[in-house]
């Protein structure tokens, strides 16, 4: 398999996160994110870790983006902290942090590589979190604020933009189960929380369409094939229902359909109580491209002691599957079914990969990182790539996630999904044995 096999036009691109990797996080005008005050928190995220220094991508991004030109992507997916540029969320403006992306896209383009900014990857303003955060609708207004300047500022040199980094990701992590910023819980905060990202979601899609001038606008949504763990009805109805919540919640507002409560008594009263989800069009908008963002499948079987979904994941270990460090179960079949369960909408039209990749436990010996498992898994994962796109899938594009090991969320450093390495402590960076793989792989 070689890459020229994906088609001459097939982009390949390497993806990251503000908060993962830019440090900086109190300094240069920058106000705090939900993600700054979460890991002041004990016990929250593991070994304490902060996003405080990260990578220090804010100083290295000249070093950074050349290790992405030498690794042969020709994109570079990153997000703009909208606590960089608007440090309370709304209103003022922060002058130095619109330079710092300013820059950063412009050395993309000095090196040839086409910028793909994230509008929102999970950093909310910590002043607008005060607020209630995605709980409430005076979001929507700061959120639409925010694009808008975004898209002003920006459009006439960025002309590929994701609105959203997986909704169901931060509106569950964070809003139901409280493991994720902002730490909230409860079934109240989390219907709430998807209501108003349903709707942000389109309204950002639109401003970028109406202030940007040959815009290729697109958003992204985690997706998993899900697996009944038998063919027992209690379980293939909780499969139905895990499916119904990460792989349609947010796709099917989008496309004019409407919330998936059909399967799912708890959504259908929501719908029913709450007349804005009635209001289809708000939530509706024409997206040149999808990004789906795949990892592992699930396995589900019911469970009646978890409330609301009734339904538990059997973990790849438990079943003898091989598995990442995060435990997550090394499927590329999975990765070609889920992408055809996306495929079987006939208004998506454009499918870009806009994350994929496997965290290992890594060890650096004589400079050097020998991470095979991940090089496999990523030869896997695009074999069943393009099977897919053989088979019709209208796949675009590939981003690998990620250029760098960088702040895993509640994961803090631990998980290291990078094709580079780095050394928190000198931030020194050191290819490792996959990202030389994807430079061979990318010249053919
Ligand atoms: C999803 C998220 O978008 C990204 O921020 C995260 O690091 C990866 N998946 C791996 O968990």
């Amino acid at each position: 398999m070689h890459s020229s096999d994906f088609g001459s036009d097939f982009i390949w691109g390497v993806a990251t996160a503000a908060a993962q990797i830019e440090g900086a996080a109190n300094s240069y005008g920058k106000g705090l994110s939900i993600w700054d005050t979460f890991a002041g928190k004990l016990s929250k995220i593991k070994n304490g870790a902060t996003p405080k220094t990260a990578c220090d991508f804010y100083h290295k991004y000249h070093e950074d983006l050349a290790l992405v030109k030498l690794l042969r992507f020709k994109v570079f997916r990153f997000s703009i902290a909208w606590s960089r540029i608007l440090p309370l969320g709304r209103g003022k403006i922060n002058k130095e942090g619109l330079k710092f992306y300013h820059d950063v896209i412009d050395a993309c383009l000095a090196l040839d590589l086409t910028p793909y900014v994230t509008l929102y990857h999970w950093d909310l303003p910590e002043a607008l979190s005060k607020e209630g955060g995605w709980t409430v609708y005076a979001i929507n207004e700061a959120f639409n604020e925010f694009v808008r300047l975004c898209a002003v500022e920006y459009g006439y040199k960025v002309k590929n933009w994701i609105v959203l980094n997986e909704p169901f990701g931060y509106t569950s992590l964070g809003y139901m189960l409280g493991i994720h910023a902002p730490g909230l819980t409860g079934l109240d905060n989390f219907l709430n929380a998807v209501k108003h990202t349903a709707i942000a979601q389109a309204e950002g899609g639109k401003i970028l369409r109406s202030e940007i001038v040959n815009a290729n606008i697109g958003t992204t949504f985690s997706c998993s094939k899900i697996i009944p763990y038998t063919d027992k009805q209690t379980d293939v109805l909780a499969a139905e229902r895990v499916n119904c919540l990460m792989n349609r919640l947010f796709l099917e507002p989008v496309l004019g359909l409407d919330f998936p409560t059909a399967n799912w008594d708890i959504l259908e009263k929501f719908a029913i109580s709450n007349s804005i989800w009635r209001y289809k069009e708000k939530m509706t908008f024409d997206f040149d491209f999808i990004g789906l963002q795949n990892y592992f499948p699930l396995v589900i079987k019911y469970n009646t002691f978890v409330p609301i979904v009734n339904a538990w994941e059997v973990k790849a270990k438990s079943r003898r599957k091989p598995h990442t460090a995060m435990g997550w179960e090394i499927n590329a079949d999975s990765f070609y079914d889920v992408i055809m369960q996306f495929v079987s909408y006939p208004t998506i039209k454009n499918i870009i990969i806009t994350e994929n990749g496997a965290a290992f436990n890594d060890r650096l010996i004589n400079d050097t990182i020998d991470d095979q498992e991940r090089i496999n898994y990523f030869k896997a994962y695009l074999a069943a790539l393009l099977k897919a796109k053989k088979d019709g899938a209208p796949v675009k594009g590939y981003f690998a996630w990620t250029l760098i090991d960088n702040f895993e969320w509640a994961e803090g450093y631990k998980a290291k999904f990078g094709l580079v390495h780095n050394d928190f402590k000198t931030q020194k960076r050191t290819i490792k044995n996959s990202g030389y793989w994807w430079r061979d792989f990318l010249k053919r």
